[in-house]
């Protein structure tokens, strides 16, 4: 299993948390770790080549903060100009058929606010409808996501301990199939 991590933090030099995951994970056989920010600073992404990197991988991770509930402008854009007709969906667009999708991603909110009843009203998988929605479109197995709440007070140790858990639940997590998925 073949793990591409895309990291959509729009400038790592100013994070704490994707920062350290990123780091973290560049230090593991079989997980490669793209950083969209890094990869392309004038934001001309070469479409080609992200979806040569897609080919080489079984597993896609978006790793992003969550930026008014939903992800950094360099990852949308990631998402409109790569995952092309013909290439992700519709005829021949089957390149993705079959691989997993997960995300990983960090909030200022607390975990409690994103629960229901919470402040930010709903859960995190809630909030990423969209990549679960994109994942179902172009045939992909959705995984459960993985997130850290509270980025403003979490400390260097509570970091820390997030790494060792992504690294966990990237070694564990498995696609389980939702209830109204499987009664169609
Ligand atoms: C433009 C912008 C929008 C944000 N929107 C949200 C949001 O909707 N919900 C939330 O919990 N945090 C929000 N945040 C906080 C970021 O998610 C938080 O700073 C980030 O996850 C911290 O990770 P980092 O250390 O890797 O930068 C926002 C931050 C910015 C800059």
């Amino acid at each position: 299993m073949k793990t591409l991590i895309i990291a959509g933090h729009p400038d790592l030099n100013r994070s704490r948390i994707s920062k350290a995951w990123t780091e973290m994970l560049k230090q593991q056989m079989d997980i490669t770790v793209h950083v969209l920010s890094e990869a392309y600073p004038d934001r001309t992404i070469d479409i080609p080549a992200e979806q040569a990197l897609l080919d080489r991988h079984d597993r896609l991770i978006f790793q992003y903060p969550l930026y008014w509930y939903s992800t950094p402008p360099i990852l949308k854009q990631w998402f409109d100009e790569v995952l092309e007709y013909g290439w992700a969906f519709g005829p021949g667009g089957e390149h993705l058929k079959g691989k997993e999708i997960g995300i990983a991603i960090s909030t200022v909110g607390t975990a409690a606010s994103y629960q229901p009843g919470g402040y930010n009203l709903f859960t995190i998988r809630d909030i990423a409808k969209p990549v679960e929605a994109l994942a179902n479109y172009v045939g992909a197995l959705y995984l459960p996501p993985f997130s850290l709440h509270n980025a403003n007070h979490v400390t260097d140790e509570e970091i820390a301990a997030s790494s060792e858990a992504y690294l966990n639940h990237l070694k564990t997590v498995h696609n389980v199939k939702t209830p109204d998925l499987l009664t169609r």
